[in-house]
């Protein structure tokens, strides 16, 4: 795919047909996510996906929890500090029309999103050792958007979420990641469902103005 394609393709996709995601293509997005750079080639990540029976299992005590109100105990939360600055505050609070759209009208439909693991057929979740340097933390940021977009330019669509990994001991019971690794982050992949309103890309949210985020010196 020519990559202006897959640039355009690159959002937040938070509903997925039922289509699966084939396995031998799964693998190879993550061989070739592999190619991406890391601090002195520490390479820190795994990769553990979920699919089929085992993820309709997750999925459904994911909900429990979620219904029960369990509260989210990320196993980063241990790891940073969960003080935003006021910079990405603001940007969170102000940005764009999906703000409006998802936390004012239409908080049902993100939250179902969300509690439904947005009907991925497949997600990935990535860990980094329990013992990491932040530099860990960046270079699984590099990997996690590397893997996204080689899987984009497959034609397979995309949702990172923190959501996915709210409930750590519920991921590694389903994902069997050992004790000693961190559940970083996840991403569901998938075929992207057209007609779910919360797909509308009218709702893609804005990005700052380039002045606001760069400044050459002089
Ligand atoms: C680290 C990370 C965590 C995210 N967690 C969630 C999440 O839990 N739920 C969700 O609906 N979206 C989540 N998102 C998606 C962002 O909200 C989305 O990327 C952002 O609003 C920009 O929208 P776009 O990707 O469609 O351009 C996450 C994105 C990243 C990079």
């Amino acid at each position: 795919m020519d990559f202006n394609e897959v640039y355009q393709k690159e959002r937040a996709t938070r509903k997925f047909t039922n289509r699966k995601v084939n396995e031998n293509v799964l693998r190879q997005i993550i061989k070739e996510a592999q190619h991406f750079p890391s601090l002195l080639n520490s390479q820190p990540w795994k990769v553990y996906a979920v699919m089929g029976d085992q993820l309709d299992k997750l999925r459904k005590e994911y909900r429990a929890k979620v219904e029960e109100g369990a509260e989210p105990n990320e196993d980063f939360a241990t790891m940073l500090s969960l003080e935003w600055d006021i910079f990405p505050s603001q940007n969170m609070a102000t940005m764009g029309a999906s703000q409006s759209y998802f936390f004012n009208k239409k908080l049902d439909l993100f939250n179902e999103a969300n509690n439904s693991m947005f009907n991925a057929p497949v997600v990935v979740y990535l860990t980094i050792p329990m013992q990491s340097p932040a530099w860990s933390v960046f270079d699984l940021g590099i990997f996690a958007q590397s893997l996204m977009l080689i899987a984009l330019n497959r034609g397979i669509a995309t949702m990172p979420a923190h959501s996915l990994v709210s409930y750590p001991d519920l991921v590694r019971k389903y994902a069997s990641i050992p004790e000693d690794e961190m559940v970083g982050m996840a991403i569901g992949l998938g075929y992207p469902d057209k007609t779910a309103e919360v797909n509308d890309p009218k709702y893609f949210p804005d990005r700052l103005p380039l002045d606001g985020i760069y400044k050459l010196s002089k």
